[in-house]
């Protein structure tokens, strides 16, 4: 039933996920799911690419009508777009690419950092209780972004466009500096984070592959160092348990996992090819029978 193939016609539209390698991928199980189950005409593939932009000059009927871009080809996609998302160009970044109907042209965008920022204003939502805040309950806390990768990158940006006071943290401390002079942001090294507690209560997240599967033993920052946060997001989700997360929850603080992100950019892409909402639960439950 992953294709639901009964639904496939001249007007069903194309999707799929750029990558290589791309035969883990868990995208299609959870997009096909989806167009199923809110009556989509459209269907979403499992795409081994080598060159991105041959495939999307191959490619080029108005019938391909979305892509997701995974690694190694996020940047890759950025320089294939018509037009680019602002927010995608500032991250340097696109993972997702969108046909407008109306002229074929496509459009990049980056919903990493939507689902990552996503995952963790609902954690701090959680932290608070019901809140009835307007505004982002990331504004004005201290956001402490531990690598400064393509996904740092992403933290960094949406942390600041969320008016949060954002402190890049990176093993390589001129990278974390290039980042931080970007989003008008502090830079320390990962060894100076270890004693870095101006206040209590801030919000961590981990960017950087430290504690990913076969590495599980491994952590990016001490548990000692831990208990000056509220909140701890891991972009990893291979575990979905880090030993991050582990010693985060010991030490007191809420913690969010990488399959929060990875659930939070799956339901903005699918609105975007769709036009409707995510059915969230839906997808939720088939990556827990994936995984
Ligand atoms: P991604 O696009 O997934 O963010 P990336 O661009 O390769 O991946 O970035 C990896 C990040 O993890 C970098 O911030 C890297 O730190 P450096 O800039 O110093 O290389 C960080 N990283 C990788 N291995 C690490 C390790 N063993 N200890 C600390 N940081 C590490």
């Amino acid at each position: 039933d992953l294709y639901n193939f009964r639904l496939i016609g001249p007007d069903t539209k194309v999707h799929g996920v750029i990558g290589n390698p791309i035969g883990h991928s868990k995208s299609p199980h959870l997009y096909n799911a989806a167009f199923k189950s809110i009556n989509f005409n459209g269907i979403y593939l499992p795409l081994l690419v080598d060159s991105v932009a041959n495939f999307i000059n191959t490619y080029n009927s108005p019938d391909f009508v979305g892509y997701s871009f995974t690694i190694p080809h996020k940047e890759s996609g950025l320089k294939c777009c018509d037009e680019i998302d602002p927010k995608a160009k500032e991250i340097g970044a696109v993972n997702c690419m969108i046909r407008r109907p109306t002229d074929g042209k496509l459009l990049g965008y980056n919903v990493d950092y939507l689902g990552a920022i996503a995952a963790i204003e609902e954690g701090l939502q959680a932290l608070n209780g019901s809140s009835n805040t307007s505004g982002s309950l990331l504004a004005g806390k201290l956001f402490v972004v531990m690598g400064a990768g393509g996904a740092g990158k992403a933290l960094a940006y949406g942390g600041k466009e969320k008016g949060a006071r954002v402190v890049v943290a990176n093993r390589t401390y001129d990278k974390a500096k290039a980042l931080a002079n970007k989003v008008g942001g502090e830079a320390i090294t990962l060894a100076e984070l270890e004693n870095f507690h101006p206040e209590d209560g801030m919000v961590l997240a981990n960017t950087t592959s430290v504690g990913m599967k076969p590495r599980t033993d491994q952590t990016p920052i001490s548990k000692k160092a831990l208990k000056h946060y509220s909140l701890v997001f891991d972009a990893i989700y291979t575990p979905k348990w880090t030993r991050l997360l582990q010693e985060a929850q010991e030490s007191g603080a809420a913690v969010v996992s990488g399959t929060e992100m990875l659930l939070n950019q799956a339901f903005v892409q699918i609105e975007n090819f769709s036009g409707v909402p995510a059915p969230k639960q839906l997808i939720r439950d088939v990556l827990a029978r994936n995984t």
